[in-house]
């Protein structure tokens, strides 16, 4: 679409709880980096006290491990992006708080047009196979709008888009942790990485 050698910043901005999303934003990353992107991948903190944390399994253990490898999200880090991509497990069909909360930060950058003419994209994590995955991406379109990025979806852009995944974006199912992400949802991962990598090193060229 462009050429390789036009830097380009992506941010992804995820949350998770149970590693199901972040397998898709590693993917997205490895797909960005091969387009020539330079990514930076962060993590929603919790929004909760350690408390509340502790009745559900595993929960506490999965922030630490995660939180470890990756840092929060700033409104530096989208400031510097020419591109993000966030991603999110489902909340009733809806964008989880934690990474709301990050989005929710960036009302300054929003007053000085900051994001505008960027691009943004999205992802999202399941427990039913159609349990709002769908929804979830397009939800998150709203916020896009608002910040006056360019959106970018998937469609059937790349013919993986036929097998796993949707047009609005990449998405994964675990069955209440019970399934993994297949291979094919990783494919589309990989190629959201990429398209958003290509799209956002053009829109950089116009701003
Ligand atoms: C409060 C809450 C609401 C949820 N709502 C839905 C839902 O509407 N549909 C669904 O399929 N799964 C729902 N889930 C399951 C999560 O979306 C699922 O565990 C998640 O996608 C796993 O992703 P993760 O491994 O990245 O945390 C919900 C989970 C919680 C805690």
């Amino acid at each position: 679409m462009s050429d390789m050698q036009t830097p380009v910043n992506l941010l992804i901005a995820f949350y998770s709880r149970d590693g199901h999303t972040e397998a898709l934003a590693k993917e997205i990353q490895a797909g960005a980096e091969a387009a020539g992107a330079s990514v930076r991948i962060r993590r929603a903190r919790e929004i909760v006290s350690r408390d509340i944390m502790a009745k559900s399994d595993g929960w506490i253990e999965n922030a630490d491990r995660m939180n470890a490898l990756y840092e929060a999200p700033t409104t530096e880090d989208a400031e510097w992006a020419d591109g993000v991509i966030f991603g999110t497990p489902t909340r009733f069909g809806n964008v989880s708080s934690e990474l709301k909360a990050y989005v929710d930060s960036m009302g300054g950058l929003w007053f000085q047009g900051k994001m505008v003419g960027k691009a943004g994209s999205t992802f999202s994590s399941t427990g039913a196979l159609h349990g709002g995955n769908e929804s979830t991406n397009i939800t998150m379109y709203n916020f896009l709008a608002h910040l006056g990025m360019i959106i970018v979806p998937l469609g059937y852009a790349d013919p993986v888009l036929f097998e796993a995944g949707t047009p609005y974006g990449a998405t994964t199912y675990s069955l209440n942790g019970n399934r993994p992400v297949s291979d094919k949802e990783l494919e589309v991962a990989r190629f959201q990485g990429k398209r958003v990598a290509e799209v956002a090193r053009v829109l950089k060229t116009l701003r």
